[in-house]
């Protein structure tokens, strides 16, 4: 039985719903005439998944996102070859980093330090690394410095995360931290990256859509089938793991090609962080030419079935 003010909140909650609804409905009519089938756009084609066998975009967990191989499509698709590309709604900069590869300059728009993160790492990676950070990040791997580390830079914790982590492991995480602080604001910016890769893997949550599932070892309060996930891996390999995925990668890069940028490009990218609301009223009418990007959808994970992407093409909007 709910109270008057949960009764309340519910019917807050359809109305908005509803208008929500109302507005697609409306969105979805006024656009009707533009819209058609490709059926060349397969599921593997789309999904973040896609990018799961490329370097970089295979070291997180992440699944809300469109794959490069889409943008590539499109960029082809609409002879998009040069000039400068918008995303507004940049997440992890998959539009940005797949055009900067053919050359073409990408400007994005990012809300959340996430997809900030995300994309001031990637960039560092594919314009700013040198070789003596990349030693750096090979000593990481070796001599764990972090073991010997006196400063200890507390864990933020939110009150929804708060004990996700086993006690020898947060303490690890501290001195990690801590011991960041000791390289240039490139190497500190990758280990920090890295660290975000597998903070699932080393905590006692699991991310199930918008909800954050407990392991019955956390001692939180379980349902009727207490949750197990599994192997919680040790701080020590997990992060050595990761660097050393990185550098893997980075060593290919170094041998073969380049991680984002081909040998001629030329593309550059510029991150605003904020909301797009309040950036894009500042930008000149006509300064793109064209915007490929993913709008923030509710409760829908299933980037494929349930999430829509745009791609318009034009100075003058065509
Ligand atoms: C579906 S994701 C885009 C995924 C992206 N295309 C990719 O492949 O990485 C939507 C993004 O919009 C961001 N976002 C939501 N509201 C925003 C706003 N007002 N301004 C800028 N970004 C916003 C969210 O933080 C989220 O990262």
């Amino acid at each position: 039985m709910l109270t008057l003010s949960e009764n309340v909140k519910v019917l807050r909650q359809k109305a908005t719903l509803n208008a929500v609804e109302h507005l697609d409905q409306g969105l979805y009519h006024y656009f009707k005439d533009t819209f058609h089938l490709d059926p060349s756009l397969s599921r593997s084609i789309v999904s973040f998944q896609a990018n799961k066998t490329r370097e970089i975009y295979r070291w997180y967990k992440f699944k809300e996102a469109f794959s490069a191989s889409l943008v590539e499509y499109l960029l082809e698709k609409y002879k998009i070859v040069n000039g400068v590309i918008l995303d507004p709604f940049a997440d992890s900069g998959t539009a940005l980093f797949a055009a900067i590869a053919k050359g073409i300059n990408a400007d994005g728009i990012e809300l959340l330090p996430i997809g900030q993160q995300i994309i001031n790492t990637k960039k560092i990676l594919a314009l700013e690394f040198t070789k003596d950070d990349f030693s750096t990040l090979k000593r990481w791997s070796l001599e764990q410095p972090w073991k010997k580390s006196e400063l200890q830079i507390p864990l933020n914790e939110l009150r929804i995360t708060k004990d996700a982590y086993p006690e020898q492991t947060k303490e690890a995480i501290e001195r990690y931290l801590g011991a960041c602080e000791q390289e240039n604001e490139r190497v500190r910016t990758v280990l920090r990256f890295a660290l975000l890769c597998i903070l699932e893997s080393v905590s006692y949550i699991r991310k199930d859509g918008q909800y954050l599932r407990w392991d019955y070892r956390s001692g939180r309060r379980q349902g009727k089938k207490p949750f197990n996930k599994g192997t919680i891996l040790g701080f020590e390999k997990a992060i050595c793991d990761k660097i050393d995925e990185i550098i893997f990668d980075l060593q290919t890069r170094g041998k073969q090609k380049p991680l984002f940028t081909s040998k001629h490009s030329k593309g550059t990218i510029n991150l605003y962080g904020g909301s797009c609301l309040e950036v894009l009223p500042t930008i000149p009418t006509g300064t793109y030419d064209a915007i490929i990007t993913s709008p923030p959808y509710c409760n829908r994970y299933d980037y494929t079935r349930s999430s829509r992407w745009f791609c318009c093409t034009g100075k003058n909007g065509s």
